[in-house]
């Protein structure tokens, strides 16, 4: 019975070590891949796109400026959950009636208007991925 007991208590303690192991890793893990919008994480070619889109689209209802302030106002929170709204919400007339891709090239398109740096890698539009970067100041 004693015998018995001790063992228990050891894989108790096992597990407890495992579980603790692969939160530990999984954390630094995650660490590793957080981007923010600082870290040049769309083409030029993508806010080019976007800018035509833009002046076909939104430009009826927002200039440039108005992304100046909306950026701001989601500072802290994911690209991805700004990005669900916009595409669920905008253009006001006819939300959700662009391509997914031509969303992520306005968005390309409004990064560059706040002038985070532009980089080699294109905008994906997976969500896991978009869930990853957060909207941050812009480093200067
Ligand atoms: C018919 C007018 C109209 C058009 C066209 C339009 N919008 Fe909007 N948009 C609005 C209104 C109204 C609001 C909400 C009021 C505000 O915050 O100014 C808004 C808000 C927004 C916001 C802020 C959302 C938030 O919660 O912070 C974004 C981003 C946005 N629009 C992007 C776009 C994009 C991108 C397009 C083009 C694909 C577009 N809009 C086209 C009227 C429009």
């Amino acid at each position: 019975m004693a015998q018995k007991k001790t063992t228990s208590n050891l894989n108790k303690t096992l597990v407890g070590s495992l579980l603790f192991l692969i939160v530990f890793f999984s954390n630094s893990l995650l660490a590793e891949t957080e981007l923010t919008t600082n870290d040049n994480i769309y083409t030029k070619t993508q806010a080019k796109s976007g800018e035509t889109l833009y002046k076909d689209h939104c430009l009826l209802c927002h200039d440039k400026k108005y992304f100046r302030p909306v950026f701001k106002a989601w500072e802290g929170q994911s690209l991805g959950t700004f990005f669900l709204v916009m595409n669920a919400s905008m253009p006001e007339t006819n939300p959700g009636s662009l391509l997914t891709k031509e969303y992520i090239d306005i968005m390309a398109y409004m990064l560059s208007l706040n002038r985070y740096a532009s980089g080699e890698k294109e905008l994906s539009a997976k969500s896991e991925i978009l869930n990853s970067i957060s909207i941050e100041p812009r480093k200067r």
